[in-house]
């Protein structure tokens, strides 16, 4: 009696064991969804990291400076077949006393483009994926350069990027998963030609 219930529980035990090596892939299977959901989570309930990029570029008032607009009835509006094209190479160069303004403040086009300053005169950049006159030959790592350490065209030996791109004050906080989306986004857009100008130094320092 006894060796028979031992036997019973041995094979019990074995047929126990047995279905816990078929149920293996069980939890690969509950880990994998648990991945997917975090994956998911991780764009704060947008569906694709681009989607995210959107958004984070859209609350980030970038558009405000980086997209030209156009005159609609209520004042400029962005102009949608620029879409974070940067200031238009064709536009005419604002027309204000340059030294007065350095000296007092600022001028802006409407459009917010072309900004003079005591830096000089500086130029939205073109971040539409064009692969000459935009971002398309960037990677991440130039992304990172640009919105953390504020280095032109994302790379290390660039020069300091010029007001009024909020690189230290804002774009420095955004998280690496932040900065990634935005690239993500970034390379979803439709690429511009658009040769952005050089910027200008300061007038009253070229007497
Ligand atoms: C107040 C205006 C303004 C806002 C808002 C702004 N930018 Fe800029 N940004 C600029 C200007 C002007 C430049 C070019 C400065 C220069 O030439 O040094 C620039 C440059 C850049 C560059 C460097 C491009 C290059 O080719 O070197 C990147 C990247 C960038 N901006 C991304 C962003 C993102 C992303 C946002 C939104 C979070 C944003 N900017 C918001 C004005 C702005």
């Amino acid at each position: 009696m006894k060796t028979k219930m031992v036997s019973a529980f041995l094979a019990l035990s074995l047929f126990m064991l047995y279905q816990c090596a078929e149920n293996k892939p069980a939890p690969a299977a509950d880990a994998m969804a648990d991945d997917a959901m975090a994956a998911k989570a991780d764009f704060h309930g947008y569906a694709t990291e681009a989607e995210w990029g959107h958004h984070l570029v859209t609350v980030g008032g970038c558009n405000d400076c980086h997209t030209p607009k156009k005159m609609g009835p209520h004042g400029p509006e962005l102009d949608s077949s620029m879409m974070l094209a940067g200031h238009p190479a064709a536009m005419p160069k604002i027309d204000v006393d340059r030294k007065a303004m350095e000296k007092k403040g600022y001028a802006v086009t409407m459009d917010l483009t072309e900004w003079v300053g005591p830096w000089g005169v500086s130029y939205t950049a073109n971040l539409t994926p064009d692969s000459t006159t935009g971002t398309g030959a960037w990677t991440v790592e130039n992304l990172f350069l640009a919105l953390r350490e504020g280095k032109s065209k994302g790379l290390a030996a660039g020069r300091t990027i010029l007001p009024p791109m909020p690189w230290n004050e804002a774009t420095r906080h955004y998280t690496d998963d932040e900065i990634r989306a935005i690239f993500a986004y970034l390379r979803t857009i439709p690429p511009i030609k658009n040769a952005v100008p050089a910027p200008l130094p300061p007038a009253s320092a070229m007497q």
